[in-house]
C-alpha cells in the first residue's frame, strides 16, 4: 500500500471532526481565542483549513473568510458544507507556501489552525502570509505541542509521556495506522518557528500552552499536566 497523504486520509479526518473531535475543538477555540471576537469587515485567510472547522467559526464573528488546503477532497468536504449551510466563506485548492489564489495586501488576518507543521518549506509559508497581510495585519497559528509531540514520542505502560527526539526537525511519519501523523507531518522546534516569525519581520504578540481541558482528559486522562497545542500570534512590523 503507498504512503498515506492528505487526500488519502480526508475521508477518515472529516469523519473524526464532524463527529466531534474534543482536541480539535480544542485546538480551533484556542486560535479563536487570538481573533478578536467581532471580524466584521475584517478578511481572514485560513491556510491548511482542512474541512473547514476554522473558515466557518471565523465566518460566524463576521469575517470575509477564505480557506486554502492543497487537499482537493478536504476542500470537497468544505465546499459542501458551505453548500448545506451558506456562511460565504470561499475556498481553494492552493499551497501555504505561495498563496498563489490570494492577492498581495488583501488580508487582516491569516490563520493556520494545526497546518504549518504540514507544510515543508515554514520560511516560504511565513512569507506568503506577509505578503497577502495588509500592512499591521496578524498571524495566529496552531501546531501540534512540539516539545510533546516530537518524532518518535512515545506513552510508557504507566501513562507517562517520552519526549522523543525534540531536535530531529524535518519530515517523519507516525507508524500509528490511525493517527493524524501517517500523513506525515514536519517537526520543529519551538526556536525555530519563533525565530522564523522574527525572520519574516513579524512581532510576536502572544505565545501559549494551555492545559487540556476537562473534556480531553475525560477521554485522555494521560494528557494532564502536558499542553496539547502550541500558539503563537504575531503582527507584520
Ligand atoms: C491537521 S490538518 C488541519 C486542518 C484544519 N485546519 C483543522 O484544524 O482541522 C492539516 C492540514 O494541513 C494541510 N496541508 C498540508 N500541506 C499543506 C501546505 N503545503 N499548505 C497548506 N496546507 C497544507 C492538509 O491538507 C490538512 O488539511
Amino acid at each position: 500500500m503507498s504512503a498515506e497523504t492528505w487526500d488519502s486520509i480526508a475521508d477518515w479526518y472529516a469523519e473524526k471532526l464532524r463527529s466531534g473531535s474534543a482536541l480539535h475543538d480544542f485546538a480551533r477555540d484556542l486560535l479563536l481565542d487570538a481573533l478578536p471576537g467581532d471580524l466584521t469587515g475584517h478578511g481572514v485567510l485560513d491556510v491548511g483549513c482542512g474541512e473547514g472547522i476554522i473558515t466557518r467559526a471565523v465566518a460566524a464573528r463576521g469575517a470575509a473568510s477564505h480557506g486554502i488546503d492543497p487537499s482537493e477532497r478536504l476542500i470537497e468536504y468544505a465546499r459542501a458544507a458551505e453548500k448545506a449551510r451558506p456562511a460565504g466563506v470561499k475556498y481553494a485548492v492552493d499551497d501555504g507556501r505561495t498563496l498563489a489564489t490570494i492577492a498581495d495586501a488583501s488580508m487582516d488576518w491569516v490563520t493556520a489552525g494545526l497546518a504549518y507543521n504540514n507544510v515543508p518549506d515554514l520560511p516560504a509559508a511565513f512569507a506568503a502570509a506577509r505578503r497577502v497581510l495588509k500592512p499591521g495585519g496578524g498571524l495566529a497559528f496552531t501546531v501540534p505541542h512540539p516539545c510533546f509531540e516530537a518524532p518518535r514520542a512515545s506513552w510508557t505502560p504507566d501513562g507517562q509521556r517520552l519526549v522523543g527526539d525534540y531536535l530531529d526537525e524535518g519530515f517523519w511519519r507516525s507508524a500509528n495506522a490511525t493517527g493524524v501523523r501517517r500523513a506525515g507531518n514536519q517537526h520543529r522546534t519551538i526556536a525555530s518557528y519563533a525565530m522564523g516569525l522574527v525572520m519574516c519581520g513579524f512581532t510576536i504578540d502572544l505565545v501559549s500552552e494551555p492545559a487540556p481541558n476537562a473534556r480531553i482528559l475525560a477521554e485522555q486522562p494521560r494528557r494532564a499536566g502536558l499542553p496539547p497545542f502550541l500558539l503563537i500570534a504575531a503582527r507584520m512590523g
